[in-house]
């Protein structure tokens, strides 16, 4: 009981006032902290391996919520016409994510933006334009038969934060229950984490994207590879930055059609 009053006070404390189904094995959850997360890949001499932080107490104890026979119906049918945070007061539609469902690669965004917010499809504004010409030219020019209709594309926050701000605590955590559970649906051969946010959601590391990018690391037994965000490519002055994403994303796309 007292394990209980710790959990409803650790929520409140971060602005939740709804609970259901929230899961305890979100995102930051124990099950998805542990084992400490080290790269897949044999590293680089100098690559540091990052250790985890230590999950707090409170999760270890709490069962999974994630449905036996899950599926993206019944995450949909959970999802509903969400209003579990702040989020919801300002969407228009939410954004579940897109793309082939048995796709062997999953790329991880932040949030829709204006443009996803009005279509409810995951990375359709400009953007949206640089990340399918990314995939589409690196591939091609590497031999790999996709486009992006073979992968699939989904954000940590489905719902549009005001002013396209990075998602809070709170929000992450709540909606992370959903990523989560595709990405459990999903069962990709590898996971694509554009930007901070998302390598923040998935791998609860501090770190800057600079120093995180380029590595492999692991969500539950997922490798994950973490690069820049397509927003922050589109700045004109990231000429190196858009050569080391797209570096990046030729060994993603070798480890996992090769
Ligand atoms: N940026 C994101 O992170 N996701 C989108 O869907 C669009 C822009």
């Amino acid at each position: 009981m007292s394990e209980l009053k710790a959990v409803l006070e650790y929520y409140r404390d971060l602005g939740v006032k709804s609970l259901y189904r929230v899961a305890p094995v979100a995102i930051t959850s124990a099950a998805d902290l542990s084992p400490v997360v080290a790269p897949v890949l044999p590293p680089a001499a100098s690559l540091e391996i990052p250790v985890m932080p230590k999950p707090p107490q409170l999760f270890t104890a709490l069962p999974s919520l994630e449905p036996e026979n899950d599926s993206f119906d019944l995450i949909r049918a959970d999802i509903g016409d969400c209003r579990r945070c702040r989020l919801c007061e300002g969407r228009n539609k939410i954004v579940f994510g897109s793309g082939n469902p048995q796709a062997k690669l999953v790329f991880v965004g932040e949030a829709p933006g204006q443009e996803e917010d009005l279509q409810g499809l995951p990375f359709v504004g400009r953007a949206g334009q640089l990340l399918t010409q990314m995939i589409n030219n690196t591939a091609s020019k590497e031999g790999i038969p996709i486009t992006r209709d073979d992968v699939f594309i989904v954000n940590v926050a489905k719902c549009r934060p005001p002013e396209n701000r990075a998602p809070q605590p709170d929000e992450m955590e709540i909606c992370g229950q959903f990523l989560s559970r595709q990405l459990a649906v999903l069962k990709p051969k590898a996971i694509c984490a554009l930007g901070g946010t998302s390598a923040k959601a998935l791998l609860g590391l501090k770190e800057g994207v600079t120093k995180m990018r380029g590595n492999w690391y692991k969500w539950r037994d997922f490798p994950v590879m973490v690069t820049y965000h397509p927003s922050f490519l589109l700045r004109a002055y990231n000429v190196e930055a858009k050569r080391e994403a797209w570096e990046d994303l030729k060994k993603v796309l070798h480890f996992v059609y090769d």
